[in-house]
This record gives C-alpha cells, sequence and structure tokens, in this order.
C-alpha cells in the first residue's frame, strides 16, 4: 500500500505551485485537471502538468493525476495526453465524480489502451475514486469492485454537499442547526466500509477554510479515528498537522508492538489462545487491531 496520510491537491494551471509541491512533506501529490483548473486553460494545465512530471522531483512521493470526470469534454485527452508523454512517472490516475462503475470501467480500458501504445507495462497505473454525489454513494460497493486498478475510494465532500443540498457552506464542518451530530458520519462510514470490503483505501477529502488549521485538524481526527487512511490537503499549513493526525501517537504504537510481542509469547510458548498483558485481555482479535496501528507507525517511521 503507498502512503496517503496526507494527499496535496495542486492546480495544474499553476506552474509555481507544480513547483513548489516537490518541496513539501505530503505523502502523495495529486495535479489537478479538473475543478481547479478554469475550463479556459484546461489544454495549457495538461502541457504544465506533464512538463512538471516529466522534469519535476516526485521522489520518495505516491504521484497522481486528477483527470476531468468521465462525462466530460476534457477527459478523454486528459488521459491520452498525459499518460503517453508522462505515463511512467505516474503512479495512478484520479478520476472525481465516479457515480458508476462504468466510469471506472472506462477508463481502466483506456489506460490499457494508451500504455500498450506508449510501451508501458499493462495495468501498473493505479485507479483513485472519487466519491462525490448521491449515486456514486449508492454504488460505493459496485465501484470498488469495478477494477483491479483501483487503489483507493475518495470522498469527496464539497461537490457531495452540494449534490444531496447539505445546508452549509463550510466544508468538512458540521451544517447549521445540526452541531449534535455528525453529519459526516454514514458517508465516511459507507465509503470506509466499500472500500475495505475490496481492500482498497479510504481518503478523506479537502477542509476548505486553509488559515483554521484547528478546524483541519477536528475534520481528521474524524476521520482517522473511523479507520481512514488519509486526508486531502490544500495548503502546506495542514500538511504537518495531516501526518501527525493520521499516524498513530507513539505511546499507542509502543502499546500495539507490546501486544504483538506479548500475544506471540502467550500462543507459542504457553500455547493460551487469551493472555493477560497487565490489566488488559488479548486475543487473536487484539493482535489484529495491534496489527493496524503498528503497520501505520511502522510506516510513518516511529
Ligand atoms: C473534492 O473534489 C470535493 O468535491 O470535495
Ligand atoms: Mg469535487
Amino acid at each position: 500500500m503507498r502512503a496517503r496520510r496526507t494527499c496535496l491537491a495542486v492546480p495544474g494551471s499553476n506552474p509555481r505551485f507544480l513547483e513548489k509541491a516537490q518541496t513539501l512533506a505530503a505523502d502523495e501529490v495529486f495535479l489537478d485537471l479538473e475543478d481547479s483548473v478554469a475550463p479556459a486553460v484546461k489544454e495549457e494545465a495538461r502541457a504544465n502538468v506533464v512538463a512538471a512530471l516529466r522534469e519535476g522531483d516526485w521522489t520518495g512521493k505516491t504521484v497522481a493525476v486528477r483527470v476531468n470526470d468521465a462525462t466530460t469534454r476534457w477527459s478523454y485527452r486528459d488521459v491520452i495526453e498525459v499518460v503517453e508523454a508522462a505515463g511512467d512517472r505516474l503512479h495512478c490516475v484520479m478520476l472525481p465524480k465516479v457515480s458508476d462503475p462504468s466510469h471506472v470501467v472506462w477508463l481502466d480500458t483506456l489506460l490499457g489502451q494508451v500504455e500498450r501504445a506508449a510501451g508501458l507495462p499493462v495495468g501498473r497505473i493505479g485507479i483513485e475514486a472519487q466519491i462525490e454525489d448521491a449515486t456514486g454513494l449508492v454504488n460505493a460497493e459496485r465501484i470498488a469492485a469495478a477494477s483491479p486498478r483501483l487503489e483507493t475510494l475518495v470522498f469527496g465532500p464539497a461537490d457531495f454537499m452540494a449534490s444531496i443540498g447539505m445546508r452549509t457552506l463550510v466544508v468538512g464542518e458540521q451544517p447549521p442547526g445540526y452541531e449534535e451530530g455528525d453529519a459526516y458520519h454514514y458517508v465516511l462510514m459507507r465509503i470506509l466500509t466499500a472500500a475495505r470490503a475490496h481492500g482498497l483505501q479510504a481518503i478523506d477529502g479537502p477542509y476548505l477554510q486553509i488559515r483554521d488549521v484547528e478546524g483541519f485538524r477536528r475534520a481528521a481526527r474524524r476521520a482517522a479515528a473511523l479507520g481512514f487512511d488519509g486526508k486531502w490537503v490544500l495548503h502546506p499549513s495542514q500538511i504537518e498537522a495531516g501526518n501527525e493526525v493520521f499516524s498513530p501517537s507513539q505511546d499507542d504504537y509502543d502499546h500495539a508492538e507490546l501486544i504483538l510481542e506479548a500475544y506471540e509469547y502467550y500462543t507459542t510458548v504457553e500455547r493460551r489462545g487469551a493472555a493477560m498483558l497487565g490489566d488488559e485481555m488479548i486475543d487473536e482479535a487484539s493482535r489484529k487491531m495491534a496489527l493496524v496501528v503498528a503497520a501505520k507507525g511502522r510506516a510513518a517511521g516511529l
């Protein structure tokens, strides 16, 4: 699994941001051709993205390009031009506004065609699918099963809130009038469950109030607590917070390693399935929970 605690959105129309993104500590960078790029400069943005992929230094990062959605007039050329010219530099293509599995199947087929024509290994480029409307959410399980290239389901809260008519303008915060509950819980859990049922990562979308780092942290903690692997970041100030929130704390990591060690001892040396670790009973299910935290901690270098 690739690291995706923080997924940095970079508008393909802005060469200065494309340059700067290479120096930032986000796990993933995605070069955007969709909603952060105005229709008038879509073509120009493609050329910028190809140049940035070819000439930039993206060492150590997961690199994706977000193309326009499958119903637009831009998307097929986005895929063809970017993958032909720089497919060897790309880990994934992100497909926005996926409302039906056929969108993913379309991208899978087109990627295969371009990979063959360009002499690239067939099937290496992955797909990240954004779930951004009610239809996409209802179809999330089928979307998650639509292609072996799929690596992640990604929640798109801004488009999603607009699509269902949620009465708010602040993405990532509770809608006014619903402060007691969590308006995102159902959506996040549905996406997470669909993703996990098919062995995919689940990524939370953007928090748009970029000066409110505490607000970002709050939204990120909510997704991380449920089990999400990471979240979009739109600004350098969100990166450090995101990497921290999506890594286990040192205490949790140490605790997880201790459970694994103790469980190994009890099952092999003492041949017991359940045992006490201090005041805590541990068994095979505890081992599995500890493995999740330990794996995230090891990946974060704890
Ligand atoms: C992201 O694409 C969103 O719509 O939130
Ligand atoms: Mg969107």
